[in-house]
């Protein structure tokens, strides 16, 4: 065995250069899919308090959003809406003329070459907040799922390039796989959040997105902390019932299930980078404390090396000023 003197791990570290040269992980844009948030109105663009950089917009202005995103090389969204009105049963969500499929036709006609990724899911639309539909204290489970295949379908209707269901209701890809086969749309890829975790992470989304639950919490679907087991058998099933490619989320606290998912299965792997990663480093950066610019590349980077192949974010736009 080769030791020192003769070995000097350093001599790759001299320069950028050489150390550019034998980098193992680069960040790409085509690889890095850019969330917007969907309002009612016109003209309308809310920044949010706690997502710096991170705006409600009307469908005007998501478009104008992402073609500018798109012109500096960004190559995906993904959507999440906020209806006019939410009831018990998050009708809005599978609406035709719903928030995100007025989005989606307009986005579709006004930024051809972008690609529309929709998050699926009911919470942003029911009165009580919840990812199904409830009983009592209850989140139900099969009830829920029909109501979510409408949802994938209209947003398929309304010409996504791909369908992102986020409830964790189990039984739901293969009832969305069955619902977009049934409308003719055979070919449209379902992104599942396989691996959800209950996170404290998500705080700014649920200002962002109006949907934080009215009572309880997530915790009796959306997966606890401490499982990684239970993750992976949450993308064996998903796969099984027709995901064409799985997600781990939050992605830094969870570095080790999407090491653990790319080392199980060969779909697709997505990681999120949620509202609470990134408000962290915005928060710190604000006080001094940390170079924003570093930390998020760092971290991304991270999530990288990890094993995603696709990293959902909000740094995107910022991203692509950075590359
Ligand atoms: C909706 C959904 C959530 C996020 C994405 N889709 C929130 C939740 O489950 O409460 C979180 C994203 C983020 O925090 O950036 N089900």
């Amino acid at each position: 065995m080769s030791t020192f003197p003769l070995t000097r791990l350093r001599r790759f570290r001299r320069t950028a250069g050489l150390r550019s040269l034998v980098r193992e992980t680069r960040l790409s844009l085509d690889d890095f899919v850019y969330p917007l948030f969907v309002v009612p109105g016109e003209g309308v663009e809310r920044p949010l308090e706690g997502l710096p950089g991170i705006a409600q917009r009307s469908v005007d202005r998501v478009c104008d959003e992402a073609e500018a995103a798109h012109r500096l090389g960004v190559a995906a969204v993904i959507l999440f809406g906020i209806p006019e009105e939410k009831d018990e049963a998050g009708s809005g969500a599978y609406d035709d003329d719903g928030i995100v499929q007025r989005a989606l036709r307009v986005l579709r006609e006004r930024v051809p070459g972008l690609l529309l990724l929709t998050d699926v899911c009911l919470c942003e639309y029911t009165s009580h907040g919840h990812c199904g539909l409830v009983e009592g204290d209850e989140v139900l489970n099969d009830v829920s799922l029909e109501l979510l295949a409408k949802t994938a379908a209209s947003h398929a209707e309304a010409g996504a390039d791909a369908v992102c269901p986020s409830d964790m209701m189990d039984g739901r890809v293969g009832a969305i796989r069955a619902a977009l086969d049934g409308d003719g749309f055979d070919q449209l890829p379902i992104v599942a959040y396989s691996a959800k975790y209950a996170s404290a992470f998500y705080g700014p989304f649920r200002e962002a997105a109006e949907s934080a639950p009215a009572f309880g919490d997530r915790r009796s679907y959306q997966l606890d902390a401490p499982n990684v087991r239970e993750a992976l058998r949450e993308c064996e099933l998903d796969l099984a019932e027709g995901a064409d490619a799985i997600m781990v989320k939050p992605a830094l606290p969870y570095l080790d299930v999407i090491r653990a998912a790319r080392e199980r299965f060969d779909a697709p792997l997505f990681a999120y980078n949620v509202s609470g990663e990134y408000g962290m480093i915005k928060a710190a950066a604000a006080r001094g404390w940390l170079d924003e610019r570093q930390a998020a590349v760092e971290s991304l980077t991270a999530i990288k090396r990890a094993g995603a192949d696709v990293i959902v974010s909000y740094w995107t736009r910022e991203l692509a000023e950075w590359l």
